[in-house]
């Protein structure tokens, strides 16, 4: 008989997770119930969100139990449905799990009925025309409100959000600089993505890099990462600023003893704004942010890099990487 292969929490993860705090599971293949349907997962996306989910503590999701089965998004082909709206051969795009197989619903979160366009590889649905790529969108328009002509700051840049919101930004008339962790992914940014300008947080002093290259400042900071590069940032905001919060990924092996942040004495005296968000809350603007980021990268407007890795016994490896910065662009597992 088939069955459903799964990956599951082996055991809470404290640090830096790795291969052997997952291991892999076998279930039935579930049938769907009334105003469901079951999909066979073709992607999976790996996201930094999933480690603030393995560690047993409340987090703004459930924390996944010993046993549970990895949450995360996919896209997948519907394959049995006992739901009108969605029939077998759609391709959809969801919070489901890191399995063969998903059971979903209209109220899935992050749901997304995809209409791939010719010529886009379905992969592109998980990253660039994904969630990625739609909270960048989001971020820094609704969060950020940018405007052509303003200097942006992106951290990660070389990553999956990182480098969209680069991209979008510079195709909004601004100035973007990237912030990333090593030489190559400074020239990657800059020479692929388009960048103006690279800093390496790892070699060089951030507050007076950014102050180097824009001596005013930046209008937009779009933090994935929390932490220092945060603490640096807040000196190097032109007043009435605006930081994204996105993501802190720099705390999320360390939540008991987060990075302390000392110089928030700069949000009065440059009378920042910032604001987190989180992408399910803008569920309604994603489809007009998908429809606009296909017609970019239709263009040739955006470049989109994956870091594919092959196979479904390689996801936890694959989740492990993306955390300790070993990839570029969208890192997701293909199913075999
Ligand atoms: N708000 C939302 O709804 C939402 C949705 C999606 C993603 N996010 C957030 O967006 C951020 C980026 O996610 P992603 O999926 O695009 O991942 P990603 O940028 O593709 O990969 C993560 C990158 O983070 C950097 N990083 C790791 N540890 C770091 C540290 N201690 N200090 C500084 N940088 C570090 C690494 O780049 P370097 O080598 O350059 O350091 C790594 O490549 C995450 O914080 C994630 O939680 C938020």
């Amino acid at each position: 008989m088939k069955m459903n292969r799964q990956v599951v929490l082996a055991s809470y993860v404290s640090d830096a997770a790795k291969p052997e705090n997952f291991a892999m599971s076998e279930s039935a293949i579930p049938e769907p119930g009334e105003g469901e349907f079951l999909l066979r997962n073709m992607y999976l996306s790996m996201e930094p969100a999933i480690r603030g989910w393995v560690d047993g503590k409340a987090n703004y999701f459930e924390p996944i139990p010993i046993g549970g089965v990895i949450r995360g998004p996919s896209v997948g082909q519907v394959v049995k449905s006992c739901n009108q709206d969605f029939v077998e051969g759609d391709l959809v795009y969801a919070l489901n799990h890191w399995e063969d197989y998903s059971i979903c619903h209209s109220e899935a979160i992050l749901l997304e009925k995809l209409k791939p366009e010719t010529g886009i590889p379905i992969s592109y649905y998980v990253g660039s025309l994904g969630g990625a790529g739609a909270t960048a969108y989001i971020g820094l328009h609704e969060v950020g409100q940018i405007q052509a002509g303003q200097t942006v700051v992106v951290s990660a840049a070389a990553g999956a959000t990182g480098s969209m919101a680069g991209q979008i930004a510079k195709l909004c008339g601004c100035t973007v600089i990237g912030i990333v962790g090593s030489d190559k992914k400074a020239k990657l940014i800059v020479d692929k993505f388009g960048f103006d300008a690279a800093i390496n947080y790892k070699n060089d002093d951030v507050t007076k890099s950014v102050m180097a290259i824009a001596s005013e400042g930046a209008d937009i900071y779009f933090d994935n990462v929390g932490g220092p590069i945060l603490n640096a940032m807040l000196p190097a905001m032109k007043v009435y600023g605006r930081i994204i919060g996105c993501g802190m990924i720099s705390d999320y092996n360390r939540t008991d003893n987060p990075n302390p942040i000392t110089n928030l004495w700069e949000m009065v005296s440059r009378q920042l704004t910032m604001q987190g968000f989180l992408l399910p809350s803008y569920q309604k603007k994603v489809p007009a942010a998908m429809a606009k980021l296909e017609e970019w990268i239709r263009a040739g407007e955006i470049n989109v890099i994956e870091n594919i890795t092959e196979g479904f016994v390689n996801t936890p490896k694959a989740f492990c990487d993306l955390m300790s910065g070993n990839t570029v662009g969208k890192a997701l597992v293909k199913i075999d």
